[in-house]
């Protein structure tokens, strides 16, 4: 999925993939990382997902990270945040208010290593298609300190019934991608019961995994 194809899908309004309300699944498992206060979470892919609200409102010092600008500027204004600051930094241009930074730009070129205790990865891995997967990942691998953990939510399907984005990301291609660097640990792999209207099409077989990570 190149940058274009993300771009188009803002600018066409194909953004089924947003929820108006937090994600469940970040409700029930985020709370068991144990976060303690002013701790970095990374939410790569952030599109204006609320989540990034929540996060904050643990006192977690929350930083998103959106390639198409309109969604960044679209997240502050339709959530009321006051006084945001604008930056340019060497690859990203920073909105920055009420305790949530949100970088605009390409996320393959975030180089803060070892910064983050935390990443919530929602629709963003399976945003990516095979081949740009394995980078997606050593960014994510990278930018974790040792013992940062990642919650990421997956969805595995039959691909051969759906197109993706979303892209189905079975048990092996989550271990392909972070075996070498984090205890991998499923948490529970169940038919979602509000999601895109795209993927609630799919049968029975679709599953929403949800994982955690951490790093070794
Ligand atoms: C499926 S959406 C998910 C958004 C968000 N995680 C959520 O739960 O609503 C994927 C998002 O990734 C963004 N994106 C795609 N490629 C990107 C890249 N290379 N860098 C930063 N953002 C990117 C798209 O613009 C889109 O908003």
């Amino acid at each position: 999925m190149d940058s274009q194809f993300w771009i188009n899908a803002w600018n066409e309004g194909r953004t089924g993939f947003h929820q108006a309300d937090f994600n469940d699944k970040l409700l029930q498992y985020f709370p068991q990382l144990q976060a303690k206060e002013k701790q970095k979470v990374l939410v790569p892919l952030c599109g204006k997902t609320k989540d990034l609200l929540w996060l904050r409102d643990q006192k977690l010092d929350v930083h998103g990270i959106e390639l198409h600008e309109d969604a960044v500027k679209a997240f502050f204004n339709e959530n009321q945040l006051a006084n945001v600051k604008i930056e340019n930094t060497h690859h990203f241009t920073n909105y920055t208010s009420e305790g949530i930074r949100v970088s605009t730009g390409d996320f393959f070129k975030l180089d803060h290593e070892n910064y983050y205790d935390f990443v919530y990865d929602r629709a963003s891995l399976v945003a990516l298609p095979f081949s740009m997967r394995k980078e997606y990942a050593e960014v994510i691998k990278r930018s974790l300190k040792k013992g940062g953990k990642c919650l990421l939510i997956v969805y595995e399907y039959d691909q051969a019934k759906l197109e993706g984005p979303p892209f189905s990301i079975n048990d092996d291609e989550v271990h392909r991608l972070y075996n070498d660097a984090f205890i991998i640990e499923l948490m529970e792999s169940q038919r979602p019961l509000k999601e895109g209207s795209r993927l609630m099409t799919l049968d029975e077989s679709l599953k929403q995994k949800v994982y955690v990570l951490e790093k070794k």
